[in-house]
Order: structure tokens, then C-alpha cells, then sequence
């Protein structure tokens, strides 16, 4: 069976005006969109027609690569936001983490934001636990994921320009204020306890 956009948790107007529902047509329904059809076609032919999302990523390169992580980074990045990020906060076991390896949160989301603000052209900017629990912040380029370096992602944000350039034209840092005031922790605890890679395949099939 192929791939399909993700059920995500929220009404496509929930996000506004952080995300509004124009950003929201063009990211989630043509960017996204594209990447899975792209994928969708590319596996018509190939051995990992019937590989799981996160395989495909880990075992293809070029053009199948490409699609397949840029579908995978879009859907984990969907849930890294929330309408309800209000009610949300770090788990005490991911706070004591932020707290030794960046300070607390609010240092951590300076840290965060610098990051993303220093990631030159297209890509994304993440916060992973290692195999030793250590918690960093890595960019990656284009499509690149940390998934294919045994990194756990706990959260995401994309600084593609395609991401803000609707709601925030050119103003990067507009888009990473919003964002971070939505992120939800809720869900980066999740991954922070479950200690594997989000399933991503799960809820686009
Ligand atoms: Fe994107």
C-alpha cells in the first residue's frame, strides 16, 4: 500500500495565525503531498515497495532518498506543534535533560533558535537524544535527516523557506518565535521516554 498524508491531530485552521491555513494548504497539501506522490511513483519499481517509511530512508539514496525523508521530516514536524502547546510542557524527565545539557528550556530554545537562524539555505534544525541519552542540536540540509545517523529526533523545525514565507515573507526569526511558542512537549517527552524513532509510517498508510 502506498503512502498518504499523515492524519495529524488538529484541524487545518488550528494553527493560525502561527501557521495559517494558506501556509497550510501550500506545506502540508502541495509540499508534502509532492514528496509522497514523487515517493509513490519511485516505488513502483523498486525492492522497498513494501519497506516501511523509516527503512526507505535508511537503505535509498538519490531521488528515492529525497522524497522519502523530506515525507518523513514533514510528518514529524507536524506533530511537533500543537494548538494546545499551552497545556504542554517537558515530562520531569526530559526537563532534567534540557536543564544539564543546555541550562533549562527557555536556554535550550535560545540555543535552538540560533541554530535554526545559522542553518543556511534549505533544511531543518532538530533537537535528538543519542544512544547514550545525551540530548543535542543538529541541522541537516535539503532533505537530510538525523534518523539515517541512529539519532533520535525529539523535535523539529523546518527552515525551508516554503515553511514561512507566506505568513512571514523573508523574517525567519518571525516564524521561529511563533513556532516555538506551539511546540508541543507533549509529544517530544513521548519520544524522549519511548526512546525509539517516531513511527511515522504508522500514520501515513
Ligand atoms: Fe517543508
Amino acid at each position: 500500500m502506498s503512502f498518504q498524508l499523515p492524519k495529524i491531530p488538529y484541524e487545518q485552521t488550528a494553527l493560525s495565525p502561527t501557521i495559517s491555513k494558506e501556509t497550510m494548504d501550500f506545506h502540508f497539501g502541495k509540499h508534502h503531498k509532492a514528496y509522497i506522490d514523487n515517493l509513490n511513483k519511485l516505488l513502483e519499481d523498486s525492492p522497498l515497495k513494501s519497506a516501511t517509511l523509516e527503512e526507505i530512508v535508511n537503505k535509498s539514496s538519490g531521488g528515492m532518498f529525497n522524497n522519502a525523508a523530506q515525507a518523513w521530516n514533514h510528518t514529524f514536524y507536524w506533530y511537533c506543534i500543537s494548538p494546545n502547546s499551552q497545556d504542554y510542557k517537558p515530562s520531569d524527565n526530559l526537563d532534567k535533560e534540557l536543564t544539564k545539557s543546555f541550562g533549562g528550556k527557555d536556554k535550550f530554545l535560545e540555543q535552538f533558535s540560533a541554530s535554526a537562524m545559522g542553518n543556511f539555505g534549505s533544511g531543518w534544525t532538530w533537537l535528538v537524544k543519542d544512544s547514550s541519552g545525551k540530548l543535542s542540536i543538529v541541522n541537516t540540509s535539503n532533505a537530510d535527516t538525523p534518523i539515517t545517523k541512529g539519532l533520535i529526533p525529539l523535535l523539529t523545525v523546518d527552515v525551508w523557506e516554503h515553511a514561512y514565507y507566506i505568513d512571514y515573507r523573508n523574517a525567519r526569526k518571525g516564524y521561529l518565535d511563533a513556532f516555538f511558542k506551539s511546540l508541543n512537549w507533549k509529544f517530544a517527552s513521548e519520544r524522549f521516554d519511548a526512546n525509539e524513532v517516531f513511527n511515522c509510517t504508522a500514520v501515513m498508510k
